[in-house]
């Protein structure tokens, strides 16, 4: 019996949400239904709101998600009911021209359910991510759930499944921080502060902030920064190249998406260090690099896709860490709300108030 639930739900191109009621259908093959338990508020879901990522509306907005298992369809074997998981939205192929070569976090044909959520009268609805998890049950591909200790917070460990990974990820996976190494995150809020505690974890020993607002360079300290740079006063890269002992940071990662951060970004790296991208571009955004100074400060340029993660192998491995009290995942979590507060979550986030709101259903 497919059912009747709440859900979060953007019908038209800017318009405030709504809490309507959805139809989720029993999950069929290779789908999983699950009990959604917590749900981070994340840019995506606004851009989905706005009409910046496309047209499919109405979307089932949430995507950063932990929750319980409810029933899954034939031939699925990866989880069963009662599992606690994390949603992921790189559910592997296993066969992609990616896959087959080793590759599988950057598989190419990662997949979602193949059934639809729609509404009470059968319109059908875009998940955003193919998660859709501002509601009390979303259908998701059963290879969307990665098992984790059941004895993790549910509202910290769901963020893994988007920005924190991305930012954890930016650091650790795409940027290859290793002992020692200078590090600079430009953009300090829930994805470049998971960048600091990705460096700080994999061994770095300067960590550098960079930010506009005083409070998130304060957050950025919290999470591990050796140093902080105020943006909206200093020169960005005389800042850091003066904490590397004039050199620039070995890696520095780019976490807003905007062009001015990701220039600066490139030249305040040492020689041959490495500039992530992790901050969106919009598609009307466009960088101007001098074709000599590309060369001639050598190194890699690498955009970050969710961190290059691979869930099934590193979603397991950091809430063990946090467990530990290795990785304090609790911090990202600036409030809890309900599924009737998404709209104003929103705000707060533009305004800056918050890391992370996360919903509890
Ligand atoms: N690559 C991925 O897979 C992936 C996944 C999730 C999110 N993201 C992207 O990561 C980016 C950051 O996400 P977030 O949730 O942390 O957003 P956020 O808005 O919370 O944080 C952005 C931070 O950048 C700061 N900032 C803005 N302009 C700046 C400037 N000129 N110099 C320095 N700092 C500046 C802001 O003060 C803010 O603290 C977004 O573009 C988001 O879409 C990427
Ligand atoms: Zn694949
Ligand atoms: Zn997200």
């Amino acid at each position: 019996m497919a059912s009747e639930v709440r859900g979060v739900v953007a019908l038209a191109k800017g318009e405030p949400v709504s809490l309507v009621t959805i139809v989720v259908p029993d999950p069929g093959p290779g789908e999983a239904v699950v009990t959604v338990q917590a749900c981070g508020v994340c840019h995506t879901d606004l851009h989905y709101r706005e009409g910046g990522i496309n047209d499919e509306f109405p979307f089932l907005l949430g995507h950063e998600a932990a929750g319980v298992v409810e029933a899954v369809g034939p031939g699925v074997t990866s989880v069963e009911p009662g599992d606690f998981v994390v949603l992921n939205w790189r559910a592997v192929c296993g066969e992609c021209r990616s896959c087959r070569r080793g590759r599988p976090w950057y598989c190419f044909a990662t997949h979602n359910a193949t059934q639809k959520m729609t509404l009470q009268d059968g319109t059908p609805l875009s998940p955003a991510l193919g998660i859709g998890a501002f509601a009390d049950k979303t259908l998701v591909a059963a290879g969307q759930c990665t098992k984790v200790d059941p004895a993790a917070r549910p509202e910290a460990v769901g963020l893994l499944g988007c920005g924190v990974m991305a930012g954890l990820g930016s650091a650790m996976l795409t940027g290859e921080v290793g002992l020692g190494d200078s590090v600079a995150v430009f953009g300090c809020g829930g994805v470049g502060c998971a960048a600091i505690a990705g460096a700080v974890l994999a061994g770095a020993s300067t960590v550098i902030a960079v930010d506009l607002d005083p409070g998130k360079l304060e957050l950025a300290r919290q999470f591990g920064a050796t140093d902080v740079v105020d943006a909206s006063s200093e020169d960005v890269v005389a800042s850091v190249q003066a904490l590397t002992d004039g050199n620039g940071a070995d890696v520095c990662i780019e976490a807003v998406g905007n062009p001015k951060v990701m220039e600066q970004a490139f030249y305040a790296r040492d020689l041959a260090g490495t500039l992530v991208q992790v901050g969106v571009p919009t598609p009307d955004m466009r960088i101007d690099l001098p074709m000599i100074e590309f060369f001639g400060r050598g190194g890699q340029l690498r955009p970050s896709w969710y961190g290059d993660c691979l869930p099934s192998r590193d979603f397991p491995m950091l809430v063990d860490l946090y467990l530990q009290g290795r990785l304090d995942l609790d911090r990202f979590v600036s409030e809890t709300i309900g599924l009737d507060d998404v709209e104003e979550a929103f705000h707060r986030m533009e305004r800056g108030e918050v890391l992370r709101s996360v919903v509890v259903v």
